[in-house]
């Protein structure tokens, strides 16, 4: 790599200077350090050409749509989306784009959270797979990533003010755990802190999270850029840990922070670690750009973008085998987004797509065009229609059809960046014509697309088959014909679940917060770690999603070893297509010391696309860390030692096959203080040995549960050690109990 700008010969304005950005999209070029390009991102290089605006709003140049996170993550295939990162880096490169903002790994609380689409899951541990494959694969081609929104940003409402109020073990093992893994193992350029507040204190200018945790926990080398406005007050930004303010221009908070170093309230030497993380980041830049051109948008990557979508779509449900369409049956399709696709969000992400496959359009070149007819149904914007027309026209033509295809979603107008949803409703007219439609055409199949997750109970309860499409990018349409036909048999999983109600969901009294501030409440069950540890009940479950074949799970064996628990099991395609499967392991600790949900994912294998009858030997390493838990009272991670309950399965509600392996715990001691119980001191090896020999025979007394009767021993076990002073022990002697305590 190239050596690092040398920055002595800088003015101590012009480091200052460094650490915000020329404009909406680029930094300065200042002495040694070249300016650097960022912009959005994730799905699509988001490039805007000549000036820029304000909001950086105005139309880009065309790029390949990839599918949105929520797409990517129904892959389940961090291989798929290492490619999709590896793509978006070469269009990056042909655009002039250094940094693509993105990948956005926040974990989807809440099914309403406007920006869900962005997001890859409400589980972490998928979450951190797959955006560090997006990371790993942008980055191979010279560009960076940022990582985003560092932390805990989960809804839009108010999301400039709001504060994440989080209890510690939520905190580390959901919000943060994604960030770790891939800060961790893909190394990201940058990592951009979020608008939000977490426990009370802004993203901006929280040294604990960009300082402590970042760097000198997960061991970040690279820039932390703020979200675009995020800056409330750049001193107290630098001093927390920020060293890029995006966007810039105005010079107002560089004189504030040469203002703040005159007055001796902000220490120059952050300012000089922010401008050494702007030149070590310009070095990177500086390095990829020495790769060379790139060619840009390319049909290979529509080609890709297609291959892609079809991987992330989701089979929920197939009766009478209606899927794959058979060849000449004739065809209703109904419903607009068949003719104009619903297949990214909007706001910052939004990408002007280099081309665009129409649904209707590509099932007739499959299907042959003088089989399939279209009817509108509904409408999706706020036009003038005649409603009972459309849907008599669409009904009309499903009872002349084999098959009624109805696509049905949410429009643009309905889910967006910048605010949350109030329910998780189809809109009813939709619903409406499904009724209708399957009235007259029991074989029915509905097409979705959706940002974030609707609810299905009453599509379910009509629609013979169903493929969530949810957002796929320019290529959905393609891609899914290729699904509707069986071009490709799909291998999509849910990454979120389906609830039956709204009132159902984990943080339904939690959401979106009031007064600036959003309670956590749930804790750690957020998703299906919520359902499943309840036992309610969901229109589809975490992981969930068929294919046209059917698989067996046999030969489960489990190793452990100071990496982790290694999983081996045989999976066998028994069906008459070929086809892959999503294999999907889960853990428990029953009688575990702590909260637990019933079960967390803790691994992931897809396997090779199987012939019928074929059979491959899985092998997933749970690791060691992904074991742990956050343990409060010591502030670190832990593995407890115990007999781990592990399932591999098809998503969480259909779990195959199940063994138990013995894990050795971490060492674990707590500190003995004045508020530690006499029973947490009598478990203490060292405590019950000071008790016994600061009280004399005290502590065997009161350890012997038969001496004392059992619901004597529970009561004073539960006592307090600085409340043994009340019942006439010499404060002394604890003192000395407790200094003999603390070797
Ligand atoms: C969004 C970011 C985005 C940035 C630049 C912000 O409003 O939260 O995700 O990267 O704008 O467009």
């Amino acid at each position: 790599m190239t050596s690092e700008p040398d920055l002595t010969d800088l003015s101590p304005q012009d480091r200052a200077a460094l650490g915000s950005g020329a404009d909406f999209w680029t930094t300065k070029a200042l002495g040694p350090v070249p300016s650097i390009t960022m912009t959005d991102g994730p799905h699509g290089v988001r490039r805007q050409a000549g000036a820029t605006d304000h909001l950086g709003l105005a139309e880009s140049l065309p790029a390949t749509c990839f599918p949105p996170a929520v797409g990517l993550a129904q892959s389940w295939d961090a291989e798929s989306v290492r490619r999709v990162g590896e793509a978006l880096g070469r269009e990056a490169r042909g655009l002039g784009v250094d940094v693509l903002l993105g990948p956005g790994v926040n974990i989807k609380r809440d099914p309403r959270g406007g920006r869900n689409f962005e997001y890859y899951s409400e589980d972490p541990l998928l979450t951190g797979l797959l955006g560090a494959a997006w990371v790993t694969g942008l980055q191979s081609t010279g560009v960076g990533a940022a990582l985003k929104h560092f932390a805990a940003n989960n809804a839009e409402h108010d999301r400039m003010r709001s504060s994440s109020d989080i209890d510690p073990r939520p905190l580390r093992e959901i919000y943060l755990c994604a960030f770790a893994h891939i800060v961790r193992t893909a190394r990201p350029w940058t990592v951009m802190c979020s608008y939000n507040r977490i426990n009370g204190v802004h993203a901006a200018q929280n040294r604990w999270l960009l300082t402590e945790v970042l760097r000198g926990e997960w061991g970040f080398d690279g820039a932390v850029v703020s979200d675009w406005g995020a800056v409330a007050d750049r001193p107290a930004s630098v001093t927390a840990g920020l060293d890029l303010e995006m966007p810039g221009g105005s010079g107002v908070s560089d004189a504030q922070v040469v203002a703040a170093m005159a007055a001796g309230t902000l220490d120059p030497a952050d300012v000089d670690r922010a401008a050494r993380n702007v030149a070590r980041l310009a070095t990177r830049v500086v390095a990829g750009r020495d790769l060379g051109d790139a060619p840009g948008a390319t049909d290979d990557h529509h080609r890709l973008a297609r291959e892609v979508a079809a991987r992330c779509v989701v089979l929920l449900r197939n009766d009478r085998d209606l899927l794959p369409l058979a060849p000449g049956r004739s065809l209703a399709v109904i419903g607009e987004f068949a003719v104009e696709p619903q297949y990214q969000g909007g706001g910052s992400s939004h990408v002007n797509p280099t081309r665009l496959d129409v649904p209707l359009a590509e099932i007739r070149a499959l299907a042959g065009a003088e089989t399939v007819s279209y009817s509108q149904g509904f409408t999706n914007g706020d036009t003038e229609a005649d409603h009972d027309a459309l849907r008599a026209e669409a009904v009309a033509a499903a009872q002349n059809a084999d098959v009624a295809v109805v696509f049905l979603g949410l429009a643009a107008t309905q889910e967006s960046e910048g605010f949350d949803r109030e329910h998780l409703e189809l809109p009813a007219d939709q619903l409406d014509l499904l009724d209708a439609v399957v009235r007259v055409q029991p074989d029915t199949v509905v097409v979705l697309a959706h940002g974030g997750v609707v609810r299905l109970a009453p599509v379910a309860a009509r629609a013979a088959a169903i493929l969530d499409g949810c957002l796929l990018g320019q290529a959905a349409g393609g891609a899914l014909a290729d699904v509707l036909f069986g071009v490709v048999n799909p291998s999509g999983r849910l990454a979120e679940t389906v609830p039956v109600r709204l009132q159902d969901t984990p943080a339904y009294l939690n959401f979106p917060g009031e007064n600036s501030h959003v309670r956590y409440g749930e804790g750690l069950y957020v998703g299906y770690r919520w359902y499943d540890s309840r036992d309610v009940e969901v229109t589809f479950p975490f992981g969930h999603g068929l294919s046209y074949t059917t698989f067996d799970y046999t030969d489960l064996a489990l190793t452990a070893d100071a990496a982790g628990v290694t999983v081996r099991l045989t999976i066998t395609n028994t069906g008459a297509r070929a086809g892959r499967e999503v294999v999907q392991v889960y853990t428990a600790l029953p009688g575990s010391a702590v909260a637990r949900p019933a079960r967390e994912l803790k691994g992931v294998a897809v396997t090779t696309d199987l012939e019928p009858g074929a059979a491959e030997e899985v092998s997933i390493l749970l690791s060691r860390d992904d074991l742990a838990y956050w343990e409060t009272r010591v502030d670190r991670w832990v593995v407890e030692g115990g007999a781990y309950q592990v399932w591999a399965g098809a998503s969480s509600r259909d779990l195959r096959v199940t063994g138990r392996i013995d894990i050795t715990g971490d060492d674990l001691r707590i500190p003995i203080t004045a508020e530690s119980t006499l029973g947490e001191a009598l478990a203490d090896p060292t405590a019950a040995a000071a008790l016994a020999e600061v009280f004399g025979g005290m502590s065997e007394s009161m350890g012997d549960a038969t001496a004392l009767g059992v619901d004597m021993m529970r009561m004073i076990a539960s006592i307090p050690l600085n409340r043994l002073t009340g019942f006439g022990v010499d404060p002394g002697k604890l003192d000395a109990l407790l200094s003999a305590a603390e070797d």
